[in-house]
């Protein structure tokens, strides 16, 4: 932490100078989660923080479609990014055609898209969606057929939980989850039948099933702090074990993991840059905003 501290104060202290709030995602590494963040979250909680942020300015740490959802529900305020680079394969895995692609697929079928995309991307859309919440979305859509864009694992996850609607799908994936397989989960389980295996629904079904809980970000943390075991397997991102390890001493972390190049592309050295020199402003074509904000307001008020 020494080497952390003095950008941690320069921050804090940028933090007041500037107005401005930082939202961050449970992926970022423990000196930003712990040092820096005023509000930590999975995809859906950063969302609805943004909608009762009151600074002037907001730091997003997370994804660039993280801090473009931000920008989309205040277009009035400051969104910055400390990296543009920090996108995500969801995210870049579908267009504005895409959807109009699987619209004249499935005619009349509704468009259910998961916040990793692009404005453009949620403004040809019909609602939003996220991990903790995609299920309850889909369930809620008055159609026998849903489009799911554009994570076809979730996809299937969510096909399982709501067996009643016909869930077709594009054909993205998160190359962080994607590389879980069941083969190394039940070999592990093997040798270890006491660990309790947690796994994000963007990982492929089978390692789901071969998991004793799935669940969002936030999910897999109250999980784990409810639940309490002695050992436990974070099956998605790295720094969601390390955020969460020094609150819970009694639960022993065991790997792997795989780590998110997008998200480590956030680090203190580049929030602190971007708060001082005001660059990596999100801006988002009104017009695209305006459509993308109604996507992301139904998922939210159909969320609360
Ligand atoms: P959640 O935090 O919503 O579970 O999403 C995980 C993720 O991959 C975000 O990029
Ligand atoms: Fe995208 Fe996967 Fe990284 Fe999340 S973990 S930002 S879904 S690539």
């Amino acid at each position: 932490w020494a080497m952390f501290a003095p950008y941690v104060v320069a921050i804090n202290q940028l933090k007041k100078e500037r107005n401005a709030v930082i939202l961050a995602h449970n992926y970022m590494t423990p000196e930003i989660y712990h040092g820096i963040a005023d509000v930590v979250g999975d995809s859906l909680q950063l969302a609805i923080e943004a909608t009762k942020v009151e600074a002037d300015v907001i730091v997003q740490c997370g994804v660039h479609f993280m801090a473009e959802t931000s920008k989309i529900l205040n277009p009035s305020k400051t969104v910055l990014i400390p990296d543009m680079e920090a996108g995500c394969s969801l995210a870049e895995s579908i267009t504005a055609e895409g959807i109009a692609e699987m619209r004249a697929q499935y005619p009349g079928a509704p468009v259910v898209t998961y916040v990793n995309t692009t404005a453009e991307v949620k403004a040809a859309s019909d609602i939003c969606c996220t991990s903790s919440n995609a299920a309850q979305i889909v369930a809620a859509q008055d159609s026998d057929t849903v489009i799911m864009t554009p994570d076809k694992y979730l996809a299937q996850n969510i096909a399982r939980e709501v067996p009643q609607k016909r869930i077709v799908w594009w054909d993205g994936s998160c190359i962080v989850h994607e590389r879980f397989t069941a083969h190394d989960l039940n070999a592990f389980r093997a040798h270890n039948p006491d660990t309790r295996i947690i796994a994000h629904p963007e990982c492929p079904p089978d390692v789901v099933d071969a998991a004793d809980f799935s669940g969002s970000t936030s999910g897999i943390i109250a999980y784990v702090e409810r639940e309490r075991p002695a050992q436990a397997m974070l099956v998605t991102e790295c720094s969601m074990a390390s955020n969460i390890s020094d609150n819970l001493p009694d639960v022993d972390f065991v790997g792997p993991c795989n780590m998110c190049p997008y998200m480590k592309k956030i680090t203190l050295e580049k929030v602190l840059w971007s708060l001082h020199s005001m660059q990596g402003a999100v801006e988002v074509d009104p017009a695209i905003a305006d459509k993308a904000r109604r996507s992301v307001q139904r998922m939210i008020d159909l969320s609360q």
